[in-house]
């Protein structure tokens, strides 16, 4: 495997894989090793055409962490602005001798189009309102630590489906480790292909929680809305949002996940997110340790 492009092209084994080389790389940052030597003579450019906080940061970090030489490049303050064009912008960048590139880009399929185009291994860190990969594995490995394993868990997805490239990048990755999964929110917010996936759609929110063992909490989209799509912000946080009233009603304590950024009082209450319940900054951490374990992987890929 060359690039990492989705979830829907990794197997069972691809992932357990991941997640021990991250096993790994977490004990040596627990040791307060901060730096491996492994890729010294590596260049990788993160090129984001969409803003980022963590995926940038935690990729960079990652690189940084693994003796990479990294590149940043951001769109809004690049050439893009005058004109250029994706596949020019990344020829450029590669003839400068880049080995692999890791990119963010609002179309669907952007990824998948640079890897047919350029000669690099290509990460897409999220394409639009289709994938994200190391944001699904980050979630599933933080869901692994916190409840010992995924397979047979019960994880609901809650809030803005349809225009989430975590809700499609997590089923797939949840439904490959033996997961059941179910999504709740707005009827107007879910796709109709779900089903098809083998996804249960769960209207009620109290229900979904009572059934589940995990619930992760979407940001609502508001960049990628259409009015139209969209109840009003408070009768969204009434029927889809979560607060302390309403977990401490379940006769259990779930797990409260969220890949950031937070619509604070929309889709989850600051004493939900900030609560011993939640694992919202353990999901961060985790993010590094497997962005760590991608790039070494495909790294090795490039030298055979
Ligand atoms: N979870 C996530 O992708 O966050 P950023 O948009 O800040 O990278």
């Amino acid at each position: 495997v060359r690039h990492l492009l989705g979830i829907k092209y990794l197997n069972e084994k691809d992932i357990e894989l991941i997640f021990e080389t991250a096993d790994q790389f977490k004990e040596v940052i627990n040791r307060s090793i901060k730096k491996v030597p492994s890729l010294r003579d590596i260049t990788i450019a993160n090129i984001f055409f969409e803003n980022s906080t963590r995926t940038k940061l935690s990729f960079e970090l990652a690189e940084k962490r693994l003796s990479a030489d990294v590149l940043n490049f951001s769109a809004s303050q690049s050439s893009v602005k005058k004109g250029e064009t994706l596949i020019d912008t990344v020829n450029n960048i590669l003839s400068m001798k880049v080995d692999m590139v890791v990119m963010r880009h609002p179309n669907p399929g952007a990824g998948i189009f640079l890897s047919k185009h350029v000669n690099a291994s290509i990460i897409n860190a999220g394409d639009g309102a289709h994938e994200h990969p190391t944001q699904a594995l980050l979630d599933s490995y933080s869901i692994r630590e916190k409840l010992g394993e995924v397979g047979g868990k019960k994880v609901i997805i809650v809030g803005d489906i349809l225009h989430s490239r975590v809700a499609l990048s997590n089923i797939f990755a949840l439904k490959l480790q033996g997961a059941q999964v179910k999504v709740c929110g707005p009827k107007t917010l879910i796709p109709k292909y779900i089903e098809s996936l083998g996804v249960e759609v769960e209207p009620d929110l109290r229900r979904g929680l009572e059934w589940c063992d995990v619930a992760n909490m979407l940001r609502v989209q508001n960049e990628r809305m259409e009015m139209s799509y969209f109840p009003t912000t408070r009768e969204y946080t009434q029927q889809f949002g979560i607060n302390r009233e309403l977990l401490d009603s379940l006769d259990k304590e779930i797990v409260i996940m969220h890949p950031g950024p937070i619509n604070r009082g929309v889709e989850i209450t600051s004493d939900v997110a900030d609560s011993s319940q939640s694992i919202i900054l353990h999901q961060v951490e985790n993010g590094v340790a497997i962005r760590m374990a991608v790039i070494y992987l495909l790294a090795s890929q490039l030298k055979t």
